[in-house]
This record gives C-alpha cells, sequence and structure tokens, in this order.
C-alpha cells in the first residue's frame, strides 16, 4: 500500500484534459491496489504567466520539489508566442528540469500490434520496433551561456553555447547502461564527434562507461547516420543516448515509428526517485476543450511515474496492458482512428475510462 501526493501540472492548451484523463487511471489503479494517490495541482507554462508573470514560480517549484513525482500535461500556445517576449511559457519547463535535475529523459518508442498501419512507414520497416531514447536533458545548447541577441560589426547577430563537462556526461550514459540492463543490453550513443568538440568529449566519457559495463554491446553513432537508421531500420536499436538538442529531435522522428505522437510518454528523472512525467506532444491549443485529443502519451507517463517514483512495476504494467487491450478492442481517438480494426471512436475521456476499465 503506497501513500503519495503528487504534484500536477496541467499547463496550457490541452494540458488540463490529459492530466484529468491520467488522474482517472491513477485513481483507478489506487481503488484496485489499496495505495492512495493525492495531487496538488499547481500552474506552469502560459498559465503561471497569466497568473503570476513567470513561467514557473517559486512556491510552485518547491511544492514540485516536496512532491513524491509530477505529473505535467503541456505548455505554450499562440497567446505566448511572441519571439520578442521576455517571458516564454517554455521557460517553465526548462527550469523544473534543470532546478530538480533531472538529468536523464527516458521517451520509449513502442509499437502496439493494433496500430501497425498508424505509421506513415511500411510495416515491414516498423513492426517489432522497441527502442528507448534517453536524452540527456540538462545540458547543452538549452542551457550554455552566452546565449544572446546581440549587435555586432555585420548588424544583428545572436550566440547560443553547446557545452557539457565529463560529469554530465558520465551521469546519463550511465543510466542509459542501466537502462540496458534491463532491456536488450545493446546501446547505441550518438554524437556528432566528426564536427564537435563536446561531441568527441562525449564518445570518449560513453567510451569509458561502457567499460563498466560488460554485458551491455555499446555501439557509437553520428547523429545524421542515427536519424537515417532510424526509419529505415527502427529494430536494430534498443536504447540510444544523446545530448539534449538531438534528443529533442530524434525522439519526434521516433514518435512517428509508432504512429501518433499521442502515444508516446517521457519520464524525466534524477539521482533520486522524483520524476517529472510529461507526454513528448505540445499543448495542441487547436483541440484545448473539445474532449478529442489522445491521453494515451500522458496515460503511459503516469504508467512510467508509478514505475520509476514509486516502485510500483507490476501497476505499471498493468497500465500499458490496459492501454494495448483497448486498442485491441478498437478504441481510437481521431489521430489513430483510421489504423488496424478501428470500430469505436472515442474522445479524451472516454478512452481514460474505457483503459481504467480494463485494468487486470
Ligand atoms: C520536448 C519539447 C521541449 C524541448 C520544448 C517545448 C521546450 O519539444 O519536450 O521535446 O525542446 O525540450
Ligand atoms: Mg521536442
Amino acid at each position: 500500500m503506497v501513500t503519495a501526493r503528487i504534484a500536477v501540472l496541467p499547463g496550457d492548451g490541452v494540458g488540463e484534459e490529459i492530466t484529468r484523463a491520467a488522474i482517472a487511471v491513477l485513481d483507478a489503479v489506487a481503488a484496485r491496489g489499496g495505495h492512495s494517490f493525492s495531487y496538488s495541482f499547481g500552474k506552469i507554462g502560459g498559465a503561471a504567466i497569466d497568473a503570476h508573470g513567470t513561467a514557473l514560480n517559486d512556491e510552485t517549484l518547491a511544492d514540485c520539489g516536496q512532491s513524491a513525482a509530477i505529473l505535467l500535461g503541456a505548455v505554450g500556445g499562440p497567446k505566448w508566442d511572441d519571439p520578442r517576449a521576455s517571458v516564454r511559457p517554455e521557460q517553465g519547463l526548462l527550469r523544473i528540469r534543470k532546478e530538480l535535475g533531472l538529468y536523464a529523459n527516458l521517451r520509449p518508442v513502442r509499437l502496439f500490434s493494433a496500430l501497425v498501419d498508424a505509421s506513415p512507414l511500411r510495416r515491414q520497416i516498423v513492426e517489432g520496433t522497441d527502442l528507448l531514447v534517453v536524452r540527456e536533458l540538462t545540458g547543452g545548447l538549452y542551457f550554455g551561456k552566452p546565449s544572446e541577441r546581440r549587435d555586432g560589426p555585420h548588424g544583428r547577430e545572436a550566440v547560443d553555447t553547446l557545452a557539457y563537462d565529463e560529469t554530465e556526461v558520465r551521469r546519463v550514459v550511465r543510466a542509459a547502461c542501466r537502462l540496458a540492463q534491463g532491456r536488450r543490453k545493446h546501446l547505441t550513443s550518438v554524437d556528432k564527434q566528426n564536427v564537435l568538440a563536446t561531441s568527441r568529449l562525449w564518445r570518449e566519457v560513453a567510451i569509458e562507461v561502457a567499460a563498466e559495463f560488460a554485458d551491455v554491446t555499446v555501439e557509437h553513432m553520428l547523429v545524421d547516420t542515427a536519424a537515417m537508421r532510424l526509419v529505415r531500420q527502427p529494430t536494430s536499436f534498443d536504447v540510444i543516448v544523446t545530448e539534449n538538442t538531438f534528443g529533442d529531435i530524434l525522439t519526434d522522428e521516433a514518435s512517428m515509428l509508432a504512429g501518433s505522437m499521442g502515444l508516446l510518454p517521457s519520464a524525466s528523472l534524477g539521482d533520486g526517485e522524483l520524476g517529472l512525467y510529461e507526454p513528448i506532444h505540445g499543448s495542441a491549443p487547436s483541440h484545448a476543450g473539445k474532449d478529442d485529443i489522445n491521453p494515451i502519451a500522458m496515460i503511459l507517463s503516469a504508467a512510467m511515474l508509478l514505475r520509476y517514483s514509486l516502485d510500483l512495476d507490476a501497476e505499471a504494467r498493468s497500465i500499458e496492458a490496459s492501454v494495448q487491450r483497448t486498442l485491441d478492442d478498437g478504441f481510437r481517438t481521431y489521430d489513430i482512428m483510421g489504423a488496424g480494426d478501428g470500430r469505436h471512436k472515442v474522445g479524451t475521456q472516454a478512452m481514460a475510462r474505457e483503459i481504467a476499465s480494463r485494468l487486470g
């Protein structure tokens, strides 16, 4: 019996609807297992800018830091999109990742068999896809200084800084090796060592870390090759580890293997039990309030929350199995309606109810 307080940051756009859907499933899990989950709600992104003038305030951050885990919807929207604005919704996301030390972002890409036709790629290519991208989340271009726009001798100029130190590389590659040990024991470390100094350091440190894990086979691949291989032979990957920006780009690409951005969850972890769980998709403002967005990415993120922050692996597996059964039974949100044997078109909350009703 586990008692836990979960901080919920719905954010913007469809965030409220998908977090509500995930909470319905978590409550069903709690009722079955005799667990007790409580939720404290806070604001992040545009919603926080409107309320407090900043994308994540100190109180909300402190509350998240004291919770067992954080469930986050999505941030951003046209209302806050002015490129010259000094406060932007994304700053809230970057702040919470950085200040809570959540450096390892796990993005599993698994193809549900009921949805093999949902991918724009041919069945022969995507069938059997089951990979995990571990994206470094608190370093690199996203956080390097200087990062600014200024006036230079040729007019307007801008600079971003890509920097990594060896401890940042070592800890995330280690995390990826441990995850590979629990899977098919194969790790692909992705870099651009033929061009970037940070990538040469990355590869050097990755080779040292790999030596600590005799049972894991480690290969090193350039990011352009990895991008190509993801669509040519996705089944050749088990665990991929890479730096922040490469991981951002490769995971949007990889989401198409599963058929829809609406299916992919993520977990952001640090050295402790605390984790941040969010779908990889954005706030989809044009769908907000329509009850049609696919909640599966958020619900699978809640499953990861149970696994990594609350040590409830059986419960996590029961959510994953129940998502699979719901899809096998033909329930589809609009984004995957055409795939496989789609017989019942459902909205966001109805999909959550179908999943909750199939828990083992
Ligand atoms: C993601 C998103 C974010 C990122 C944006 C919203 C800042 O694209 O989580 O992949 O780039 O990390
Ligand atoms: Mg992204």
